[in-house]
């Protein structure tokens, strides 16, 4: 996948991570598909989205295009099938291997072959999540888990702490 090309951003769950990781794709320029299973959810984070961008443009961290585009450019949803045009899909719901396994094995069926898939896991193996998305005889296999692996990289540079105008260059340099 040619970096250049991401043009839409899919996270999934809408949490303290989705959100702010919908924010720093979205304050770069993104298109963000922001997917929860949650309503309620959706609508704190794009409150929290909301917030967080206010204060960061009046503490001048964010440039009014930033600050426009971060609160213009998220769309919400409550179905997976949102996320199908994403060229980078990062996943970001609740820390439990069965809960993740499902969600990569649905982003595998809907995305592009070439879509990169990430999960912001803090604990669980990306080997062992990206493994419900393949056929283990499959040279599927090995894609899978080197997007998935790769995209792991990409996702240290999407952490809301991280200075959004980083995000572009780390992305660069780890795909
Ligand atoms: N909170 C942190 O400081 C932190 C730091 C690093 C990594 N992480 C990791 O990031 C991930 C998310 O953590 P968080 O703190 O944002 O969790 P959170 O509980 O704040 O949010 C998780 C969200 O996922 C949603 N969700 C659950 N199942 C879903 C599904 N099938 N489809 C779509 N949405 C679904 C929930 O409704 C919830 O809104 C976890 O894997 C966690 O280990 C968290």
């Amino acid at each position: 996948m040619d970096v250049s090309a991401i043009q839409m951003i899919g996270v999934i769950g809408a949490g303290t991570m989705g959100s702010g990781i919908a924010q720093v794709c979205a304050a770069n320029g993104y298109q963000v598909r922001l997917i929860d299973v949650d309503q309620a959810a959706l609508d704190r984070a794009l409150a929290s989205i909301r917030g967080s961008v206010e204060k960061l443009h009046s503490k001048e961290k964010l440039t009014d295009a930033q600050r426009d585009a971060a609160l213009s450019q998220i769309a919400t949803g409550l179905d997976l099938t949102d996320v199908g045009g994403a060229q980078l899909v990062i996943e970001a719901v609740s820390e439990s291997l069965d809960v993740k396994r499902s969600v990569f094995r649905r982003l595998d069926e809907l995305t592009a072959p070439d879509a990169i898939l990430a999960s912001n896991t803090s604990s669980i193996s990306i080997t062992e999540i990206a493994a419900a998305t393949v056929d283990a005889s499959s040279a599927d296999e090995v894609a899978a888990l080197a997007r998935s692996m790769r995209a792991d990289l990409v996702l240290n540079a999407c952490d809301p702490r991280c200075n959004p105008g980083v995000f572009g260059e780390l992305t660069l340099m780890t795909m």
